[in-house]
């Protein structure tokens, strides 16, 4: 006999909670009761399309679906915990979008109501999903250097934070789920040139055990590229998310080769005609299609009932917060001699 679908919602509907709407309108494990968004408009638009109801607020929500079992939340940061609250503290579970908070104060607060109420609360820390991430997920990675670049266009979005909450943050999560041991020191630099907040970052994390961690962000380049480089013990993995792609060079699948040119280099023999890339043995990582954010609702319904542990908690999403809350400080706190941004812009 199949389960019961869970009764589920939307709340904010805009870029990223489009796609919460769509993908719950597909799985057979949840039924989209209704999305939720103070544009009536955009709300009404995705009711037609998906055969639910559109509603304002979450007062309306649960005074007319008090079955209402679990939600997610894609509306701007700054408005997570007012929407989370009485969510949480009526036992919803709320998968919030990240960053979980626009900081730690506020992420904390979080963290507390759902543990007072032993409420699932989960993070959309969507590149956990990627495919490309859960090709080397069973990996026993032990991180000596990362690398993340994660550039694009000002999108005019999410202008509510700056390019740490809003983009970094992923590869923050990405960082602390690699890592092996503490975080040690933060270092950052980075600039704002549009608003308030930073539109450029560049932070560097040093572990306990010595692993280095560099991220460069920004929200004002002319490419996008999202990219990862992992140098461990193990050997080196490339991955790109955005085409979902990656290669490998293992060690063991190296070590007599490089073996053989640490040994002739050292006798002094010129290896300039060989192509070192021709000598490594590189492999494309088996990746598959599956849409990262499927793949996060799925989970996130599969802990609702219990079948599976969420896999970004409500820890999870605060450690990135935390981590993010430090690298800001680091860029305010940072100094340039002489540097007047108006000559800049
Ligand atoms: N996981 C990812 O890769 C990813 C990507 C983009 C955005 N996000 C996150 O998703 C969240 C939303 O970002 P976005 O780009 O979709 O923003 P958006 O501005 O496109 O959409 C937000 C929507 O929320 C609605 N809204 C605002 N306050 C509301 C409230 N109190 N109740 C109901 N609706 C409300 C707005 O009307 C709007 O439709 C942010 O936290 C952002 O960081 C995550």
């Amino acid at each position: 006999m199949s389960d019961t679908p869970i009764p589920v919602a939307a709340i904010g509907v805009g870029r990223m909670g489009r796609h919460h709407a769509r993908i719950y309108h597909q799985l057979p494990q949840a039924e989209l009761l209704a999305v939720v968004d103070g544009d009536e408009d955009r709300a009404g638009a995705l009711a037609d399309q998906y055969g639910c109801d559109c509603l304002a607020t979450v007062e309306e929500l649960l005074d007319k679906y008090p079955q209402v079992k679990a939600v997610s939340i894609a509306v701007p940061t700054v408005y997570h915990e007012a929407v989370a609250e009485p969510l949480l503290s009526r036992g919803i579970a709320c998968l919030i979008e990240k960053p979980m908070a626009q900081s730690v104060e506020v992420g904390k607060r979080i963290v507390e109501t759902a543990r007072k109420h032993n409420t699932l609360c989960q993070v959309g820390h969507t590149e956990r999903f990627n495919p490309a991430v859960r090709a080397i997920s069973d990996w026993d990675l032990v991180p000596r250097f990362i690398e993340c670049d994660r550039v694009s266009p000002f999108t005019f979005r999410s202008v509510d934070v700056g390019v740490v909450f809003d983009m970094m943050i992923h590869d923050l999560d990405i960082i602390l789920m690699m890592a092996r041991s503490p975080l040690k020191n933060v270092h950052a630099c980075g600039v704002a040139l549009l608003g308030e907040h930073e539109d450029v970052a560049d932070a560097r994390l040093e572990f306990e055990d010595g692993c280095v961690a560099k991220i460069t962000s920004s929200r004002l380049a002319l490419k996008t590229e999202r990219k990862l480089r992992v140098f461990s013990e193990d050997g080196y993995i490339s991955l790109d998310y955005a085409t979902k792609s990656g290669m490998s060079i293992r060690r063991t699948g190296n070590i007599s080769i490089l073996h053989e040119v640490r040994d002739q280099l050292a006798e002094g023999t010129d290896l300039s005609d060989l192509d070192y890339t021709d000598l490594v043995n590189i492999q494309d990582l088996t990746i598959n299609d599956e849409e990262p954010l499927t793949a996060e609702l799925t989970n996130f319904l599969d802990a609702v009932t219990g079948k599976a542990e969420p896999e970004v908690d409500a820890d999870a999403g605060f450690a990135a917060v935390e981590v993010a809350e430090q690298v800001v400080q680091k860029i305010r706190d940072h100094q340039w001699s002489g540097l007047d941004l108006d000559k800049l812009v």
